[in-house]
């Protein structure tokens, strides 16, 4: 197959890339914008190889992105581009109506109208992969329910809801056109090469700097955890084991308040690192509770009974193994970390953070 990979430079386009460069022999197209979450040095180990190529374009650029389809002639293409952070789409919510709700849009109309004129036998191979979250659903709050792929709608944040308009747009796309398309929802991903504005690389940065580590509010939200490259498997499982107009959620059953993440980073360092920066005994001691995010859910937590019954699909990883492999690699890859702490990065740490 010939896959076009929006959002290939981000945390999970990477892995998934690098999955399926490595364990099939697909050709694929990594389109990109480069945002300041989108980093090539993500893709070291592909980028000599003959069937992978990327495509420096926004997904908004109407008459670009229809020239790749063109050129490319994409047999599916697997939709990760986006704006994902929850706190910057409270602060500047415009980017994520733009890339995610118009972006999606965009790409749904020009993969219908390639799609409207391939040949028969390809266009019932065709397929349209949407990638989206867990927070469409909202939070679950005083329950021990989960998220299933029949729990209605009730996003919180900007993000959740850009992605929701963005989910809704693609069923519509199948319904009303019949573009084959397939969505997945999944929980937080976790892993290397995940950019450190977000909870768990920014504990594991920080702590190896000997700086604070923000827990918001009380601490006691609680998270599903995944590791990256099992969510990456679980994406090429259902791009082609997947049921046109189905949607698969897709989790690891491991919840964790934020505390408990933040405490069990410190205790992986204290054995992997412990020799620590200047004047810290302890790297829990750099635990500062912290202002918490508007709007912040309470709980997530998915039921990927689904996958699991219809694919096959189960996680590699539990939350120990895939975590200390996690701290690993951050400890072991110190230039992906500077070369990521530029001038973007540090602009949203000190607006964020010290206001
Ligand atoms: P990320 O922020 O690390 O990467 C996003 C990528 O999209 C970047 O490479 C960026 O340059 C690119 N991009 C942004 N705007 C673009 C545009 N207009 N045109 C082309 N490229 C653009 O995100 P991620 O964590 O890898 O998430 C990927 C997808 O998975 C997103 O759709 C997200 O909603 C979804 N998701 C993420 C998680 C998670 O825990 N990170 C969980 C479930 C679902
Ligand atoms: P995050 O990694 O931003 O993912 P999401 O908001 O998509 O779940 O945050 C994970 C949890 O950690 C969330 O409940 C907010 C919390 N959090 C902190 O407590 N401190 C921080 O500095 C960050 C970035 C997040």
């Amino acid at each position: 197959m010939n896959i076009l990979i929006t959002g290939g430079a981000g945390f999970i386009g990477s892995a998934l890339i690098r999955f399926i460069v490595q364990h099939t022999n697909h050709r694929v197209l990594n389109l990109d914008k480069l945002t300041y979450a989108g980093n090539l040095e993500s893709l070291s180990s592909v980028v000599a190889n003959p069937r992978y190529h990327f495509s420096h374009t926004d997904i908004t650029d109407y008459q670009a992105v229809t020239q790749i389809f063109n050129d490319f002639q994409p047999d599916a293409v697997m939709h990760l581009a986006a704006e994902t952070h929850v706190d910057r789409s409270i602060t500047g919510a415009a980017q994520f109506i733009q890339t995610n709700i118009v972006g999606t849009f965009q790409l749904l109309e020009i993969s219908r109208l390639y799609w409207e004129n391939l040949e028969k036998s390809k266009q019932s191979l065709f397929r349209f992969h949407h990638i989206s979250t867990d927070e469409v659903f909202g939070d679950l709050v005083n329950t021990d329910s989960y998220f299933t792929e029949s729990t209605p709608y009730a996003p919180s944040s900007p993000y959740s809801a850009s992605k929701a308009a963005s989910d809704h747009l693609v069923r519509a796309w199948l319904r009303t056109y019949g573009l084959p398309v397939i969505l997945t929802n999944c929980s937080n991903n976790y892993g290397p090469y995940h950019f450190p504005e977000k909870l768990i690389p920014l504990t594991i940065i920080n702590a190896l700097a000997g700086k604070p580590l923000p827990v918001y509010g009380n601490g006691e939200q609680i998270r599903d955890w995944l590791y990256v490259e099992d969510h990456a498997r679980a994406l090429y499982l259902v791009l082609t084991q997947g049921k046109i107009g189905e949607s698969y959620n897709i989790g690891a059953h491991n919840e964790q308040r934020n505390i408990d993440v933040v405490q069990k980073i410190c205790s992986i360092l204290e054995q992997l690192a412990p020799v620590k920066p200047q004047g810290i005994s302890h790297y829990k001691n750099l635990i500062t509770y912290v202002k918490d995010r508007p709007g912040h859910d309470v709980r997530y937590a998915i039921d990927a009974s689904k996958i699991k019954m219809e694919l096959g699909w189960t996680p590699k990883e539990n939350f120990d193994s895939g975590l200390t492999k996690t701290v690993s690699w951050y400890i072991e890859n110190p230039e992906w970390v500077e070369n990521i702490q530029s001038g973007e990065y540090l602009n949203w740490i000190n607006k964020h953070y010290n206001s």
